[in-house]
């Protein structure tokens, strides 16, 4: 890619085009699998990314959003959570993985790396000694940039779209 990726940490100014860009990127990424009823989705995200659920997580100490830009256009995003874990997930100060999302047309483009290479910096620096996050049974593009990580399968949890209860893999990875 020759534009060149700048990746920030977002602040409470950002929480419009936090909410319009995070919402796009799980429509362009989930809606046309056929598992995946419409007014689930509509469901799940008329509430996970409102203007309201936004700018509470941004206010909320335990949330980290890094965004990645080019040319000052915000094309992905990543929500990292701090003191949240599962059963299966190691270690003693584990650093979650909440959402890491690129824009349909910059998927492959390397933003994906570019936040996550970031997440990792973060993670070490404030000391958490794993890392983990819960992908969907069926989003094996995921999967497989996960595993190009270091992470591995440790578990299982629901991930609820509206009314429909999904299988998400938790993954890990030590720091
Ligand atoms: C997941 C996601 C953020 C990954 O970002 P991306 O932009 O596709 O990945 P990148 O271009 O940064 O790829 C980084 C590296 O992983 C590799 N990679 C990417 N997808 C891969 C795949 N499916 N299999 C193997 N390697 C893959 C790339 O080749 C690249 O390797 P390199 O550094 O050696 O060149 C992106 O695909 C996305 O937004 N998907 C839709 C939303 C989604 O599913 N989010 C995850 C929810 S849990």
């Amino acid at each position: 890619m020759n534009e060149t990726v700048e990746i920030r940490r977002a602040t409470a100014a950002d929480a419009e085009t936090l909410s319009k860009i995070g919402w796009k990127s799980f429509y362009e990424a989930f809606a046309d699998h056929p598992k995946n009823a419409p007014e689930d989705m509509k469901s799940y995200m008329d509430e996970a990314f409102s203007l309201e659920a936004i700018s509470n997580d941004l206010a909320d100490p335990d949330a980290i959003y890094f965004v990645a830009e080019i040319e000052g256009q915000m094309v992905g995003y990543t929500k990292l959570k701090q003191n949240s874990r599962e059963d299966c997930v190691s270690g003693d100060k584990p650093l979650e993985l909440c959402r890491l999302y690129s824009l349909k047309e910059y998927i492959g483009k390397g933003i994906g790396k570019a936040l996550m290479l970031k997440s990792l910096e973060f993670a070490a620096e404030n000391g958490h000694d794993f890392f983990w996050l819960g992908v969907w049974e069926f989003n094996f593009r995921a999967q497989d940039f996960y595993r190009k990580f270091g992470f591995e399968k440790c578990g299982e949890h629901v991930f609820q779209l509206g009314s429909d209860p999904q299988t998400d893999w938790v993954f890990e990875r030590k720091i």
